[in-house]
């Protein structure tokens, strides 16, 4: 159903976008005892091969932590460990994976000794984290809900509003290349068909006017958008899509 995508030939007008200038990198600070068992080799690899987001391992401060402070992401024994990181795309896109059905398996998939070193069941110290969402992914979320939401489902607000055949953010945002195609969309079919980008898209041909009522949108509420899909927890491909 969705076609992989041949980027070349507009990724001269895409990739000059700042939120693309950004280094899809951050470093996290983890403590000796996970390291030293072994599970930070075992968890970035897995991440970064989903996402293409590399994570540095260091020993003191950096973009993000695992330690006491955060949302709270797996359990050894007794010990809760936590999530912490200054809001930013990409440590954002770390912190939905590991609450994330792949992320939770992964962690749960670390086994030294032939059983499962960590639990990934959260759900109750979860409840009161809510992971806030800030900025640009604040209007991302609305304009997604005004101009994608007739047809996507973008989050549980518009489930009832969209068109069930039509795949939701949540869908989408299990790819690993959700990214470009939210940064690109407007080249994928069908959207050429009815969108504007401003200052982007020639107008419509005048013997193709768009079918529907047409969206237009800009190139900062393209990156917006963006930035609020980083915020959605993948769906599970492997699980069945629920009905919409
Ligand atoms: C009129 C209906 C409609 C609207 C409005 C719409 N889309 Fe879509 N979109 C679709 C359909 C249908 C598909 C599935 C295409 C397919 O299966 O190949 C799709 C697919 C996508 C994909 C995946 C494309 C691919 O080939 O991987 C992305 C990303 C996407 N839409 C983003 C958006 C965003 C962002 C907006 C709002 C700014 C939006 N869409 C508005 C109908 C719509």
């Amino acid at each position: 159903m969705f076609k992989k995508l041949t980027l070349a030939c507009f990724s001269v007008a895409v990739f000059s976008w700042p939120v693309l200038a950004q280094d899809k990198t951050f470093s996290l600070q983890t403590p000796d005892v996970l390291t030293d068992s072994g599970f930070i080799k075992h968890l970035l690899p897995r991440f970064s091969l989903k996402t293409g987001i590399r994570i540095k391992p260091i020993t003191g401060a950096g973009d993000a932590a695992f330690g006491d402070k955060g949302v709270p992401v797996f359990t050894q024994g007794d010990t809760v460990w936590h999530f912490d990181a200054n809001k930013g795309p990409m440590t954002d896109v770390f912190e939905a994976w590991l609450l994330s059905d792949i992320g939770k398996r992964t962690i749960e998939a670390f086994k030294p000794d032939g059983t499962p070193m960590f639990s990934a069941d959260v759900s109750i110290q979860e409840t009161t984290e809510v992971a806030a969402i800030t900025g640009d992914a604040v209007m991302g979320e609305a304009v997604g809900l005004k101009k994608c939401g007739r047809c996507h489902v973008v989050n549980d607000t518009n489930r009832m509003k969209a068109i069930g055949s039509t795949p939701s953010f949540a869908l989408l945002r299990g790819f690993d290349d959700w990214q470009n195609r939210f940064e690109a969309f407007y080249v994928l079919k069908p959207h050429p068909a009815f969108t504007q980008v401003k200052d982007v898209t020639d107008p419509f041909a005048s013997h193709l006017p768009s079918p529907i009522a047409p969206i237009e949108v800009t190139l900062e509420e393209i990156e917006a958008i963006t930035a609020y899909v980083a915020t959605i927890a993948p769906a599970d491909l492997g699980a069945p899509i629920q009905s919409q």
